[in-house]
């Protein structure tokens, strides 16, 4: 599309450049580039156009797109990039990628700026309003045993506290197995889902939510939710951290593709865990009890002691709380 192309070119111009050279370069009219910008503009591009200097990209007020994107992972060259899919609406970023993984042969993102139905776990609802949050889906396809999948889910949270300590220097928590908490409140869940067939994993799809900018919150969840904004007073841009997020991701995984477990990750994730060390309380569909929260095991699993017995905690039906309230 010509406007991402144009967009490439202001993105790496850091002095004014000129329509003539824009439609020199791109093989295009002055009109076709004049419309190009135009149409950037309306998306909430900020471009500045002096007479006889040209345009230059001021700031892009938060708006995602996928060459911006591209462009901040594109620095990370370990690591294969995902083929970036950027929405302005959409359901679910996760149903939207269940639909299109067969079409799409290697790793992708989608990402959306709003969803209409986001999916939260067991069955919720997610609030995912336009414009200040990162709702976005990972779609991968590891040669791993199945049971190993749900792992991957703890390496996202894992890479999204990665992420935000390095841009941010923000510390946060992860609620077992993968809410991310700062001051005992969520600023992100995460919802993994996967398909399988015979041959072993189709496809695992990573959704991560992430309260970047957001201001205010539904009141169903505003006494445990909380955005980066709020807790730390630094306006979030959202395609860095998203490219931040991803580099770690794929960082991380590859660690744990190593052994396919978590033991060379586990001391990482549990510096972050915030039950560490605490009395929780395990609502088990079979019957709630406390226990002390000591850690994870190489799968995952959380491990709580009780009355000197330890009890391994599967993610699934039971959930863990703390006994004040969330965490
Ligand atoms: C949770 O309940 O904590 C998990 C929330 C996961 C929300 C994200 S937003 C992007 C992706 N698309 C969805 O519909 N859900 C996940």
């Amino acid at each position: 599309m010509l406007k991402n192309e144009v967009l490439k070119i202001l993105l790496t111009n850091k002095s004014h450049i000129s329509g003539q050279d824009i439609s020199n370069r791109l093989n295009v009219s002055r009109t076709a580039v004049w419309k190009a910008i135009s149409s950037l503009k309306k998306e909430g591009y900020v471009i500045e156009s002096v007479n006889n200097r040209g345009y230059l990209l001021l700031h892009n007020n938060d708006v995602l797109n996928q060459v911006e994107i591209n462009q901040n992972m594109s620095v990370y060259k370990e690591f294969n990039i995902p083929k970036i899919i950027c929405l302005n609406s959409v359901d679910s970023t996760n149903i939207y990628a269940k639909s299109i993984s067969d079409s799409i042969p290697e790793d992708f993102l989608v990402v959306s700026d709003m969803q209409t139905l986001g999916k939260g776990r067991r069955g919720r609802s997610w609030a995912s309003p336009p414009g200040v949050g990162i709702w976005m889906s990972l779609c991968i396809r590891p040669r791993i045993k199945i049971e190993n999948a749900s792992m991957i889910t703890l390496i996202m949270a894992l890479s999204v506290c990665d992420a935000l300590e390095s841009l941010y220097s923000l510390k946060c928590n992860i609620k077992w197995p993968n809410d991310i908490v700062i001051n005992s409140k969520k600023i992100s869940g995460i919802l993994t889902e996967m398909s399988s067939d015979i041959d072993g994993i189709r496809y695992i799809i990573s959704g991560v939510g992430i309260n970047a900018n957001n201001t205010d919150f539904p009141e169903d969840i505003r006494d445990t939710a909380t955005s980066l904004y709020l807790e730390s007073g630094i306006y979030i841009n959202r395609t860095k951290l998203i490219a931040e997020i991803i580099y770690y991701f794929y960082r991380n995984l590859s660690i744990f593709l190593n052994t396919e477990d978590m033991s060379a990750l586990k001391s990482k994730y549990e510096n972050y865990l915030v039950n560490i060390g605490k009395i929780v309380k395990i609502l088990d569909p079979e019957g709630s009890y406390t226990a002390k929260a000591i850690g994870i095991d190489n799968n995952g699993a959380l491990l709580v002691e009780k009355e000197n017995e330890i009890i391994r905690i599967i993610s699934g039906e039971v959930s863990v709380r703390g006994l004040y309230g969330y965490t």
